[in-house]
């Protein structure tokens, strides 16, 4: 079931000169797992950009450290479960007053297929989707009521492709993606911006944590996280829902849209590959 009517339609010009003129200074700004990596990144060039920013990380330690460097207020805990976002919004609104942007950034990279433990795809569907499908029941009705609020989540390009080696991963930020599109396609018209930021590899503790097969899949090319928050900021500004920090990726997607078996057979000799190697 697609259900879409008429998927070419053009946003109207308003939409579109609204999100150019977007400008983040005053704006509050909460940014989960914003203790390290992409998440940090993002707190800090949403603060140079003049936004007053709430740093949520489970590693309370790390969520002040940030938050101190960057002249934001902590506010540590689980950006998953329903008490801890409930806790996050709540401390949130007492610090910003309003919440304009919501960074749905924590993650989860658990390795194996299906075989993995039940515990490590339960985390990854908690964190990697159901946090955000939770955060957005919180900021919705709000958001409906003033008529605008901005919803970025970082999903992955494994969210549009796949992750060889880690199937909770890649499955769960399908859905990280299916939903934000979701949200996307249902709201826009009411001011709710939605946008997915879909980086390949990014030089960060959770690559790290991937080794043999992050090494020799994502290392090559990965960025540094504070060129994604850059990139993510500009996606932003200029109102795309999709943020790819690298550009390649949009040609990958392309091919597995229009070429799936091609590009099926193309990540299998990949897959290959790394069983020779013994990544795999
Ligand atoms: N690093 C990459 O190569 C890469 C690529 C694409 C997408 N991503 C995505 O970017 C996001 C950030 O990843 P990163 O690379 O910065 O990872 P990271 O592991 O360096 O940082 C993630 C942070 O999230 C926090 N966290 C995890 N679960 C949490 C929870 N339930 N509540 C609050 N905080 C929580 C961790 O404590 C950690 O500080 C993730 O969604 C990840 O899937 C990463």
């Amino acid at each position: 079931m697609s259900g879409a009517a008429d998927p070419e339609a053009p946003a109207t010009d308003t939409t579109d000169q609204e999100a150019r003129a977007t400008d983040f200074a005053g704006q509050g700004v909460v940014v989960t797992g914003g203790g390290r990596g992409i998440g940090a990144a993002l707190a800090r060039t949403f603060a140079a950009a003049g936004a007053r920013v709430v740093v949520n990380d489970l590693d309370t330690e790390a969520a002040h450290a940030v938050a101190r460097g960057c002249g934001g207020t902590a506010a540590p805990g689980d950006a998953a479960s329903p008490e801890g976002l409930a806790a996050l919004v709540g401390q949130a609104r007492a610090a910003l007053g309003e919440i304009d942007v919501w960074c749905a950034n924590a993650g989860v990279a658990p390795v194996g297929g299906a075989d993995a433990p039940a515990a490590a795809w339960a985390s990854a569907w908690e964190v990697n989707v159901l946090a955000h499908v939770r955060a957005a029941e919180l900021l919705l009705p709000r958001w409906l009521e003033r008529g605008g609020g901005r919803f970025l989540a970082t999903v992955s390009a494994a969210g549009l492709l796949t992750m060889l080696g880690s199937a909770p991963y890649a499955v769960t930020k399908h859905g990280a993606l299916a939903f934000a599109e979701w949200l996307s396609a249902t709201y826009r018209h009411r001011g709710v911006r939605v946008h997915a930021l879909c980086p390949q590899g990014v030089r960060t503790d959770m690559l790290a944590s991937t080794g043999a097969v992050g090494e020799a899949l994502l290392a090559p090319t990965a960025l540094d996280p504070e060129d994604v928050a850059e990139a993510a900021l500009a996606g932003l500004r200029e109102g795309r829902f999709l943020i790819l920090p690298h550009p390649e990726t949009a040609e990958y997607y392309r091919v597995r849209a229009t070429e799936p078996d091609r590009w099926i057979n193309g990540m299998n000799r990949l897959q290959q590959g790394l069983e020779r190697s013994e990544a795999l």
